[in-house]
C-alpha cells in the first residue's frame, strides 16, 4: 500500500491512477490529516501543490515517522519541500516553467531513473525551482531550465522529482513510478479489481456504519457498479431510486427495473414520464430541454429521497473523468455533486453527505470491477446514454407520440446492431427523429412523413469520436424494417461526421 500526501495539486489523482496502472494500491491523504497509523504503508508520495514552500501558510507537515524510515519520493512542490525544510534552499525562478522539457543529465541512483534516458520528456509545472539541494543530497539530473530536476538523499530511499511523472506528457513517468515503487520500495504488483473491492466495500462499512444511503439509478455502467459494491457493503440500507423519464428506451425501465430486482438491489422504480412530457410541452430549445429535465429530475428525485426516512448520505457513480469535467466546467475545485450533474444536480437543502465508491475509476476498471462483482455482461457492456435521454435526440419540441416512434426506430436499430454481432464493436448508437417532413410512396399512396437518422461511433471517452463504417447490407436491412415497420417514418438517413466538429447527440 502506498500512502500518497496531498498538498492539494490538480495531478493528485492522477498519481493515485498511475500507481494503480502498476497494480499497486495507493491511498490519497491530506496533508493536513494524515493516518495515525503508518504501518501499513511500504512508500509515500509527496504530490504537488498550489503553494510555494516560501509561502507563509504552506503545508508543512511532520515527515518524522517517514523521511529516512520509508521509502519517499517528493514530486514537485513535494521535492521543494523536502529541499527548503532540510538544508535546501527554493527561490522564484526565473522563468516560470510549465510544460514540456527534456532530461540533459540523468545518473541513476540506485535504480531510481531506470530505462529514462537522456532527452526522455518530462513535464514542468512550477514557478518556483530548487536552488541549492538539501543535506546530503546528490543530484541526478537536470533539465535545460532545471539544474535540479532529481535527487536522492544519500543513505536514505528518499527522492525528488521537479517534473510530473504522472501526467500523460512525461513519456517515462511510469517506468519511473515503478522504479521508485517496485525496485526501491519493493512493493508487489498485485493489486487487483478483487483487492479493489475488498477494500473498498470495507471502507463503506466503517464510513456509512448503519446509516441510510440513497442512490440514483440510470441503468449505466457506474451507478449499477457503485450500487453493487454499496450493497455489498450496507445491504438493504442502501436505497435506490430509479425514475422513468419517459425518455428511455423502449421497453427499458421495465427490464432495467427487473434486472435491478434479480441482483438483489433495493430500488424503487417511479415512473414520473407524464410529469416530464408535461413540463416539456412546446419547448424545442435543447438547452431549455435540458434544463426542464434537470429541474423535474431533481423534484422526482428529492420526492422520493424524502421518503426514506433518516437517510444520511447520497451515493453517486461519480468517476475519475467526471471529476475532471466537472472541475474543469466550473471554473474551481468547488464543483462536489456530479452524478446527476447530467441532468442538473441536487439541492443544496437535501444535506446529504456525499459518497462515490467509483471516484478515482476510470470506465474500463469501473467494467472489470463490475465483472469481478459477478454482474451481467449486459448491463457492463451497455452503450453510454445521455441523462436527458431521447429527449435530446427528437429535434424539436416532444410529444408522447414522437417519443414512441423513436423509441420503435431506436429498438429496431439497436436489436440490428446486437442480432449481427456488431453492438460490441460499436461504442455508442442511436437514432434522432428529425424535425424534417419528407414526401415518399407507399404502395400508389403518396406520403409525407418524418425522417430519422442513425448514428454509430467509436470512441473511448466520447469526447472525440469517428462515424462507424457499418456494412451496406445491415444499413439496407434496417433502414428497411424501420420504414416498414414503424409508421410515421418513410426516410433513414446515417450520420456520417466526425466529432469534432459536429458532436455524438444532435442536440
Ligand atoms: P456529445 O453530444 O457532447 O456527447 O458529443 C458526448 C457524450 O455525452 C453524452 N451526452 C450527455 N450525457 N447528459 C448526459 O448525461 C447530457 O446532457 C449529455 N449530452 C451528451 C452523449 O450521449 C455522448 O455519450
Amino acid at each position: 500500500n502506498v500512502l500518497i500526501l496531498d498538498f492539494g495539486s490538480q495531478y493528485t489523482q492522477l498519481i493515485a491512477r498511475r500507481v494503480r496502472e502498476l497494480n499497486i494500491y495507493s491511498e490519497i491523504k491530506p496533508y493536513n490529516n494524515p493516518p495515525k497509523d503508518l504501518s501499513q504503508y511500504k512508500a509515500v508520495i509527496l504530490s504537488g501543490s498550489p503553494f510555494s514552500v516560501r509561502s507563509e501558510n504552506a503545508p508543512h507537515p511532520d515527515l518524522s515517522e517517514i523521511k529516512g524510515k520509508k521509502p519517499l519520493l517528493g514530486i514537485c512542490y513535494g521535492a521543494q519541500y523536502l529541499s527548503h525544510f532540510h538544508g535546501g534552499n527554493v527561490a522564484p525562478s526565473a522563468t516560470r516553467e510549465y510544460g514540456r522539457a527534456n532530461l540533459s543529465y540523468v545518473k541513476d541512483g540506485e535504480g531510481f531513473l531506470d530505462g529514462l534516458n537522456e532527452g526522455s520528456q518530462v513535464w514542468m509545472s512550477h514557478s518556483d525551482t530548487i536552488k541549492q539541494l538539501p543535506e546530503g543530497a546528490v543530484h541526478l539530473a537536470s533539465t535545460h531550465d532545471v539544474e535540479n530536476a532529481a535527487f536522492k538523499i544519500e543513505g536514505e530511499q528518499t527522492y525528488g522529482i521537479q517534473f510530473h511523472p504522472e501526467v500523460y506528457h512525461t513519456t517515462d513517468g511510469k517506468k519511473l513510478l515503478e522504479n521508485f515503487l517496485v525496485n526501491i520500495a519493493g512493493l508487489n504488483q498485485d493489486w487487483t479489481p478483487d483487492a479493489f473491492i475488498e477494500t473498498t466495500v470495507a471502507e463503506l462499512k466503517e464510513k456509512i456504519g448503519d446509516e441510510k444511503v440513497i442512490l440514483g439509478l440510470s441503468g449505466g455502467v457506474d451507478s449499477s457498479v457503485a450500487a453493487m459494491l454499496l450493497h455489498k457493503a450496507i445491504g438493504e440500507h442502501l436505497h435506490c431510486i430509479f425514475v422513468n423519464n419517459g425518455l428511455l428506451r423502449k421497453n427499458e425501465f421495465e427490464s432495467v427495473l427487473d434486472q435491478y430486482k434479480h441482483m438483489g438491489l433495493n430500488v424503487k422504480g417511479v415512473d414520473a414520464s407524464a410529469r416530464f412530457l408535461n413540463a416539456l410541452k412546446g419547448e424545442s430549445d435543447p438547452e431549455g430541454k435540458r434544463k426542464i429535465i434537470g429541474r423535474v429530475f431533481i423534484e422526482v428525485f428529492d420526492d422520493e429521497a424524502h421518503k426514506v426516512e433518516n437517510a444520511k448520505w447520497l451515493a453517486q457513480g461519480t468517476i475519475y473523468p467526471d471529476r475532471i469535467e466537472s472541475v474543469s466546467a466550473s471554473g474551481g475545485p468547488s464543483a462536489v455533486i456530479k452524478s446527476h450533474h447530467n441532468v442538473g444536480g441536487l439541492p443544496d437543502y437535501m444535506k446529504l453527505k456525499i459518497v462515490e465508491p467509483l471516484h478515482l475509476l476510470f470506465k474500463d476498471e469501473v467494467r472489470r470491477v463490475g465483472k469481478n462483482l459477478d454482474m451481467d455482461p449486459t448491463i457492463l457492456g451497455r452503450h453510454p446514454f445521455p441523462g436527458p435521454g431521447l429527449g435530446i435526440r427528437i429535434l424539436g419540441d416532444i410529444t408522447a407520440e414522437k417519443v414512441s416512434i423513436l423509441q420503435e426506430v431506436d429498438a429496431i436499430f439497436i436489436e440490428g446492431l446486437k442480432k449481427w454481432g456488431l453492438y460490441d464493436k460499436v461504442w455508442q448508437a442511436g437514432a434522432m427523429l428529425l424535425p424534417v417532413n419528407s414526401v415518399g410512396v407507399m404502395g400508389d399512396e403518396r406520403t409525407y412523413e418524418k425522417c430519422v437518422a442513425l448514428r454509430a461511433v467509436e470512441s473511448t471517452d466520447g469526447m472525440t469520436a469517428d462515424w462507424v463504417n457499418l456494412p451496406y447490407e445491415f444499413l439496407q436491412k434496417t433502414s428497411n424494417d424501420i420504414i416498414n415497420k414503424v409508421k410515421g417514418v418513410n426516410r433513414v438517413v446515417y450520420d456520417i461526421s466526425s466529432k469534432p466538429p459536429a458532436t455524438i447527440e444532435w442536440e
